[in-house]
Formats: C-alpha cells, structure tokens, sequence
C-alpha cells in the first residue's frame, strides 16, 4: 500500500484505496454516528494526544476532529498560524517536527498548499491525516459525504452524484471521485467550462463513471444527489479572476425554482462554509426534507472518529 493511502497508518488521501478498505472504514464510522448523536464518550483513545496543525481556516473540519478526539478520549493540542512561532518565520516542517519531538501520537494538518501533510508524513514518526491541502484532496470529506449517501442508499452502485460549482479549485472534488468511483458511483461535474478542466474526467478509480456536463438543468434530470460547491476564489491566484463568474447563480446556483424541480429523495448536500444566494439559494440549503447539510457535519465526527481510531490502534 502506498504512502498516498491509508497506509503506515496515515490518511493522506482517498487516492489508491482500495473499495474494502474504504468499506471497511465507512462501516467503522457508521458504527459511531450513533455515539454522536447522544453525545456519548468512550475510552478508546484515553491517554493520547492529537495535535491539530492546522495552517489554514477552518471550523467544520478543526473542530469535528477535536469533538472526534474527545469523544475518544484522546486530548488535542490545536496549533495555528496564529500564536505560533510560524508568525515568526519557523517553517511548517520545523514546527511538526517540534511536535513529534513533544510525543504526540498524531497529527492532522491542513495547510493551504498541497503536499504539505506528505512532507510532514516523511519526517515525523507519528501518523498523519490530511485535514485538506490546497487543490489536491480532502479525504475526511470525501468520506463523510460518501458516508451520509451511503445510510441513505447502502450500495453507491449505478448512482450518479452532480457536483456543481468551482471543480477546478476543489480538493473535495478529488477526494469525492477517488471515492465515489471507487465505491461504483457515477459522478457528473457541473460548471462553466473555466471551472470545470476536462483532465477531472481522468480522476476515476473504476468502476465508477466521471462526466462533464455544462448545463446544470440537463445535469439535474440524471441525479441520484446533488453536491454544491462553493467557489474558492481564494485558489483563483492572479489568474483566475478571483471573482464569481458574472450570472453564476443563474446559470450554476442551486436555486429554489431548480430544487423544486427535483425528486423529493434527492439530497442536497454541501462541504460547507455555503456562499447563500451564490452556489445554493439560503432556502434550499436549510429546507430540512431535503438538504442533508447537517447530517454531514454530524457524520463527518463519526469518520474522523473512525480515521483517528485506526490510525492509533490499527
Ligand atoms: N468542509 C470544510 O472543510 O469546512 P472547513 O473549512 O470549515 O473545515
């Protein structure tokens, strides 16, 4: 098993793990989405310490991994750019290498450029997960997507899954489609054509599908779920625009009036934070027959759970 999987117990990315690992990890998580729900804590992880690297923004997938750790009984240790001696010039690598000095038994990083946890997962003797680096993936997400179809449907095979909006600068997007291949769903990706490469069609582990489709409309008559994206503008780099493409929510948003014309079992799903009014109007995101939002956020303590629990007692 590569380093890119789950291997030397490292989560790095969803890239190159096989349909029985993922399995095997997605039943785990399913098994604690209960304890979530009841708040329950157990002793599983009691005694060890996390460290959260965390070199970018974020609330979901810092804090879901902190809710996950203490419901094990671990401890964590959060480490930002912020306060830390990073805001005096120590690199990213001499900073997790101080870490692993201290004993941490694992690390979650999220860094705005990609490759960092795999540079990190190189020189420390403790395993890494990748909490998201720049373009590339996301795999926590991946699975907690994968995770909230899968207690709907319970087989992925043959559904088709439309992710529309910001493909391109997406690391979700990547992780979903190693993923929900994988597993045998089809994905159709859905944006202008400046957002939307052609090279993502590649991104496919089998026996899943991988499409491009530009018109969300025609798109929509073929979903089993929906996945909005927000847009990133802050990938788009000088380049880009770094600007929402002008009529985008006409053309691209999850709008009441396009909600309205899907199946009532159709869930609408979102990585979060959600840009209301752009990539999904504040109605459809919060209607709660349909937007399963929430039921994400929930499910992704339950894989990082499930991540932390097999990285520290495989
Ligand atoms: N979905 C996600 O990664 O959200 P955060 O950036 O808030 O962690």
């Amino acid at each position: 098993m590569t380093q890119a999987t789950i291997g030397r117990c490292n989560l790095l990315g969803l890239d190159g793990v096989p349909a029985d690992e993922l399995a095997a990890l997605l039943d785990e998580a399913d098994g604690f989405v209960a304890a979530v729900r009841s708040r329950e804590t157990t002793d599983l992880l009691a005694g060890r310490v996390i460290a959260n690297l965390f070199f970018e923004p974020s609330t979901r997938t810092r804090c879901s991994f902190t809710v996950a750790a203490n419901r094990l009984g671990a401890s964590t240790v959060d480490l930002t750019g912020l306060g830390s001696s990073l805001s005096k010039g120590e690199t990213v690598l001499a900073t997790a290498l101080n870490l692993d000095a201290m004993g941490v038994d694992a690390m979650v990083v999220r860094s705005p450029r990609s490759g960092t946890p795999h540079l990190i997962a190189d020189a420390v003797a403790c395993p890494v997960i990748n909490a998201g680096d720049g373009r590339h993936e996301h795999p926590t997400q991946g699975l907690l997507d994968i995770l909230t179809l899968r207690r709907r449907w319970g087989d992925l095979t043959g559904r088709t899954i439309v992710i529309v909006g910001d493909i391109a600068n997406s690391r979700v997007v990547r992780s979903n489609l190693h993923g929900l291949t994988t597993l045998g769903a089809d994905v159709v990706l859905v944006g202008p054509p400046v957002l939307v490469p052609v090279s993502f069609t590649k991104i496919t582990a089998g026996p899943g599908r991988v499409s491009i489709e530009h018109d969300l409309d025609e798109a929509l008559l073929r979903a089993d779920a929906v996945m909005t994206l927000r847009i990133q503008i802050e990938r788009h780099g000088d380049d880009g625009g770094g600007a929402i493409p002008p009529d985008y929510r006409r053309r691209y948003g999850l709008t009441v009036d396009r909600a309205a014309s899907l199946p009532k079992d159709v869930p609408i799903m979102h990585p979060g934070p959600v840009n209301r009014g752009v990539e999904i109007d504040s109605e459809v995101a919060d209607d709660p027959n349909s937007s399963v939002i929430m039921e994400q956020v929930t499910n992704g303590v339950a894989v990082r759970m499930a991540v932390l629990r097999r990285a520290l007692s495989p």
